[in-house]
């Protein structure tokens, strides 16, 4: 029967280019998994949008003298530039600043403050005596409490990766002034989550198929004891807090944020005229949510969303977030997002195929570890992987069917145990890589691909029918069939990966449809049937400089 998978990816923050780092750790996983789960006939709704409140966005809109729609309108269309040259399928990547997500979010807190989850308290907030202001998070700057790490932010370390409050900072400067800001009083809305502990600490404990870490991490944090957090802020951007006498204040970006991956799936509804097709996403138990997300963002996914939840009652926790480490670019930096030491996503674009960034990203991805990217080891990949295990192997193949077959796929006669094992092999590839595409085990998914490759051209020296076709025409007709036929079963086998390539290779090899509408399974190519022509699939690359610095 078929599953419904609700696959959520985080929002990236509208205020700057996407880096690879990003892409690495969510946005391909979860492109990866929604095309596998498509091709399996599931039905999966995979949304997300750009988080347009809060410090980063009023941060870069301060520095360059423009307001913080401005500043949305100028990366929002971007991002959807960089999600279709790269080939992130969403069924619908929108913004917070619809007014369908201002009300989703509205409703949410409204219904959160009648059932006493939110309650108003007095906050101490860093206060910039030469600014004149309440300072957000982000305007502050200091040692981090937990590391040491000069420059850690407000609201986050880049360098252990832990949340912070602004207010435990050592030695905090503002960001605004340079002044060292003191402590004031405020009142907020705080969410009660010390009331979810146990609750959430149960359901954590029953998530085996969570990543250990990942489970690790929450789990610790329970342990310590969840503490009620302030969801509303002293800053004029944002959604409104829905309270007379809040007027200055507004929702923290975070409770927004997170509250997108219902408004969108609403959006989404509200758009293909079906205004209640979202609620089998959220409403029926059976379906399983996936959050796509990168370490730094795991609190917010396994407890503060899940506690939000839980309160506003009868919509679906998440399945399962398979959150990644990261991805370091040079010299062993962060791929911070406020640092600006990346490898935007768009400039890498420009210089290599979408498929070669998406295959050297799914070998590296930071699924357990931290990982490192590096240009060589991209060209190195396309050269002596993509290309000499999978991209030779089908243009091989199809060369020699059009040599020597005039393009026609050759009638095998009976086959051989080794050609039945081949098939064998890509048969049972099916079965291993499908479970690891499954899993979230990405890296894996590519690794078992890549041995039927192998297994495939090993098969062809072994037979090589370059030489048999001149003695036994017979035999090489029998390769050169089974050949193209753990060719049509790899270009399924990869498809979530390189989508591009092989929807091409598919209709070289004049299959209906597209790869997702052909079933997770070896799709025959007829003896019989008059090939295409294609070409090659990837391009062998010379080490240039890099194309970021
Ligand atoms: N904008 C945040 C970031 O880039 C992620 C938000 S994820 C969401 O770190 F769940 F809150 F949407
Ligand atoms: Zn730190």
């Amino acid at each position: 029967m078929a599953e419904r998978i609700f696959v959520a990816v985080a929002w990236p923050y509208a205020n700057y280019l996407l880096h690879a780092g990003q892409a690495a750790g969510a946005y391909l996983p979860a492109d990866i998994f929604a095309r596998y789960h498509r091709m399996q006939g599931n039905d999966v709704l995979m949304v997300s949008g750009s988080d347009c409140h809060g410090t980063p966005i009023t941060v870069a809109a301060d520095n360059e003298g423009v307001t913080p729609p401005e500043i949305v309108d100028r990366y929002h269309p971007k991002i959807l530039e960089a999600w279709d040259r790269f080939g992130i399928s969403f069924d619908l990547f929108t913004t917070t600043l619809t007014p369908n997500h201002y009300e989703t979010t509205q409703e949410i807190f409204s219904r959160l403050l009648e059932q006493d989850l939110l309650y108003r308290g007095k906050q101490d907030q860093l206060y910039d005596p030469d600014a004149k202001r309440f300072l957000p998070d982000r305007y502050v700057e200091g040692t981090c409490p937990l590391c040491s790490y000069a420059e850690a932010r407000g609201d986050q370390c880049d360098n252990c990766g832990s949340q912070l409050d602004a207010i435990d900072l050592i030695e905090p400067r503002s960001k605004m002034s340079g002044a060292t800001p003191e402590v004031r009083e405020s009142e907020h809305f705080l969410l009660r989550l010390s009331a979810f502990n146990e609750q959430l600490r149960q359901w954590v404990s029953e998530q085996p198929h969570w990543r250990r870490n990942v489970a690790n991490f929450t789990l610790g944090i329970l342990e310590e004891g969840l503490k009620d957090r302030a969801i509303t802020r002293d800053i004029s951007w944002g959604v409104p807090v829905p309270v007379d006498g809040y007027e200055d204040k507004r929702i923290y970006v975070w409770f927004d944020a997170v509250i997108g991956y219902l408004s969108a799936a609403k959006e989404w509804a509200e758009k293909k005229g079906e205004p209640d097709a979202w609620r089998p996403y959220w409403e029926d138990p059976d379906t399983q949510a996936y959050y796509f997300i990168g370490k730094d963002n795991i609190v917010f996914h396994t407890l503060i969303w899940p506690a939000m939840l839980l309160g506003y009652g009868s919509l679906n926790l998440p399945y399962d977030v398979p959150a990644n480490q990261y991805v370091n670019f040079s010299a062993g930096q962060k791929q911070s997002k406020s640092k600006g030491t990346a490898t935007w996503l768009l400039d890498l674009l420009d210089s290599y195929d979408a498929d070669v960034v998406r295959f050297y990203l799914t070998q590296i991805m930071p699924e357990t570890s931290d990982s490192e990217f590096r240009e060589d080891e991209l060209i190195r990949a396309n050269n002596e992987v993509l290309i000499a295990t999978w991209g030779n192997l089908a243009n091989r193949v199809l060369a020699m069917i059009q040599r020597n077959f005039d393009g026609v796929v050759p009638e095998p006669g009976s086959l051989g145990p080794d050609s039945d094992a081949l098939l064998a092999t890509v048969r049972e590839g099916f079965e291993l890589t499908g479970n690891a595409y499954a899993s979230c085990q990405f890296r894996g998914a590519l690794r078992e691909a890549l041995s039927v490759a192998q297994a495939a051209n090993k098969y062809l020296d072994e037979r090589a029918p370059w030489r048999a076709i001149k003695e036994d025409r017979d035999h090489a007709a029998e390769t050169l069939y089974t050949a193209i036929q753990a060719i049509s079963g790899l270009s399924f086998l990869l498809h979530p990966i390189l989508p591009f390539s092989t929807s091409s290779l598919h209709t070289t090899l004049k299959h209906e449809g597209t790869p997702e509408t052909g079933g997770w399974t070896l799709l025959e190519v007829p003896p019989g049937r008059t090939l295409g022509e294609g070409g090659a699939l990837y391009k062998k690359l010379e080490l240039q400089e890099p194309v970021a610095t």
